[in-house]
């Protein structure tokens, strides 16, 4: 089956379940799953039970598909995420996005943790532009016309006028956010410090191992992309060891900042 099969057979099914009409497509990051329990008037589908869809494999990652109202926008949130570093292909990995396209969502919103060049654990950022150093490109492979063109332009992927539009949200609300730039490599392994050196001096704020993927895929395809990353530990060579579960464990103290950050912007988009 080809790619434009496969979306059109899961956009069906999907549709068939009572997805219809999606706003916003969410993408949840590690530990900030969360939020899409508060989604009202849910249908929730296990990706295993959704054909073409790939599997999650994290521990923070719950796997399953919510749809419904949230902050009074009809939203398609991912609980859970499909890694590179899993396995996946690329085509797996942005899969999900190329069906929120398909279902008629217009924007994403997508979150991850990641290590901070700058800022220290506990940052909420907004991400305003991104570095590829994953390896490789989701689009690689023949163009899908309908989604979009060839050579897509990168110069705004970050939305100026949603970036702008948070940062006031954020503000109203009392909630902290920085702004930076997000550098997305394949993982799994952390950086070495030479390579966070080496990113600091690109202009890098912080690391982390998804996001870059699926932002192109929507991008792509004409969807306006808002990015935050929840700072969850200093890259390597700025603390002294990293490992998962401290990612875990901070993504748990802000997530009731971030889940109404995110709430918040939602309802003012
Ligand atoms: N590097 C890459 N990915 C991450 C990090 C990091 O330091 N922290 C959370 N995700």
């Amino acid at each position: 089956m080809s790619l434009i099969e496969k979306i059109q057979e899961t956009k069906s099914f999907l549709e068939a379940k009572g997805l219809t009409a999606p706003e916003f497509g969410l993408i949840l990051g590690s530990g900030l799953g969360e939020l899409a329990d508060e989604v009202e008037n849910a249908i929730v589908i296990d990706y295993a039970d959704i054909p073409n869809w790939g599997q999650s494999t994290v521990v923070g990652h719950a796997g399953k598909l919510v749809y419904g109202d949230l902050a009074g926008k009809k939203v398609l949130a991912l609980q859970g995420r499909f890694h590179y570093y899993e396995g996946n292909p690329m085509e797996v990995v942005t899969f999900p996005v190329r069906v929120m396209k398909a279902l008629g969502c217009h924007s994403i919103i997508v979150t991850n943790a990641a290590g901070g060049i700058g800022y220290g654990p506990g940052t909420l950022m907004m991400i305003n532009d991104h570095i590829n150093m994953i390896g490789t490109n989701p689009l690689i492979g023949e163009n899908l016309d309908e989604f979009g063109p060839r050579f897509p332009d990168m110069s705004d992927a970050y939305s100026k006028d949603y970036r702008a539009k948070a940062k006031e949200i954020a503000d109203s609300i009392g909630v902290k956010v920085e702004e930076g730039v997000y550098l997305g490599v394949s993982g799994p392994t952390y950086e070495t410090p030479a390579e966070i050196r080496a990113y600091q001096t690109m202009g890098a704020s912080a690391v982390g191992m998804s996001t870059v993927p699926e932002v192109i895929v929507a991008v792509h395809s004409g969807m306006k992309v808002l990015g935050i990353s929840a700072i969850t530990n200093y890259a390597a060579g700025f603390q002294s060891s990293l490992n998962h579960e401290e990612v875990v464990e901070v993504t748990t103290r802000i997530k009731e900042d971030f889940k109404g950050l995110v709430k918040a912007i939602l309802a003012g988009l």
